[in-house]
């Protein structure tokens, strides 16, 4: 079989164009439009690079945005303010703390800081307890992209087994308790593998939906993976590459071309993935701004 391509780059569009369109009936109903803070700590090339798609996505479907940049010396308790006053701003819809962290700094301890009603990240205790609990919330932008990326190419998800490879706060985890809710996104059966799961390939094999989300190149090849599996590649992995501009391309965790040729729909990279989590938190904005998930 040779699979079937599935477009990020099309449906993160299309939410985009979704998102503003409401943003626009939004300001049209009188409301200021919708408002996102990014808190960068230092200037990590890599965080800049990922600020910037934030904004110009922000700007393109009529939500503000504004970058607060501190310095990597920053200490927690100064962090910890800077968060606490966009909390208390009533022109701030969404808080976004870019990550990684410098080290003496704590993800968690941040995070638990951000007031859970402006947390566009969905990385918040009560953001991740409301999804285990199957209530509404914020939900983490890679994993709902990949929920809508399913939905839009009408992949059916309940009573599939649904296999995910990567147990990580942001992807992994939040991806297998979606699919395994009760709710429309799941009832899924879900498996998840992490690296000191013995035999992968036992697992994937299984899988009828194959989400692999490890940020290692090439870990998946097409003899791990079933005939007719779906297949969502997560990582976005640089590898040296002397006829490319830059002296390397990406690639993600699947060995693209056995993966397809056992695949029946399989997430390119670039392409794939990537795009709908800038779109993911977009809609998220928009919700957070109206009110939608926690009245205001
Ligand atoms: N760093 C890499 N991905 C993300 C993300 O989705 N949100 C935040 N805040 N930081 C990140």
């Amino acid at each position: 079989m040779k699979a079937r391509q599935i477009d990020g780059r099309e449906v993160a569009a299309a939410v985009r164009a979704e998102v503003a369109d409401d943003v626009q009936e939004w300001v049209r109903a009188g409301h200021r439009p919708p408002r996102l803070e990014v808190v960068q700590v230092g200037s990590d090339p890599a965080s800049s690079s990922y600020i910037r798609s934030k904004t110009r996505a922000c700007a393109e479907v009529g939500i503000e945005a504004g970058t607060m940049k501190l310095p990597d010396t920053v200490s927690a308790r100064e962090l910890r303010e800077a968060v606490r006053r966009l909390n208390e701003d009533e022109g701030v819809d969404g808080i976004l703390v870019q990550l990684p962290l410098p080290p003496h700094l704590s993800a968690h301890d941040v995070i638990e800081a951000i007031d859970h009603r402006k947390d566009v990240d969905g990385f918040h205790p009560m953001n991740v307890g409301r999804l285990v609990l199957d209530q509404p919330c914020f939900r983490s932008c890679t994993p709902a992209g990949i929920r809508e990326l399913l939905r839009y190419y009408e992949i059916p998800v309940k009573g599939k087994h649904a296999v995910v490879v990567g147990a990580s706060n942001i992807v992994g985890s939040p991806m297998a308790v979606m699919l395994s809710r009760e709710n429309s996104a799941g009832k899924a059966t879900t498996t998840i593998c992490h690296k000191f799961t013995r035999d992968l390939t036992r697992h994937t094999i299984a899988a009828d939906i194959l989400i692999v989300a490890v940020g290692q190149a090439g870990l998946i090849r097409g003899e791990m993976v079933r005939e007719g599996a779906v297949v969502i590649d997560v990582g976005i992995n640089r590898v040296a590459d002397e006829s490319a501009d830059r002296g390397y391309r990406l690639v993600g965790d699947c060995d693209y071309d056995s993966v397809a040729d056992r695949a029946s729909w399989i997430t390119p990279v670039p392409g794939g993935v990537g795009p709908m989590t800038v779109a993911m938190l977009m809609k998220n904005t928009l919700l957070a701004a109206r009110g939608s998930i926690y009245p205001r």
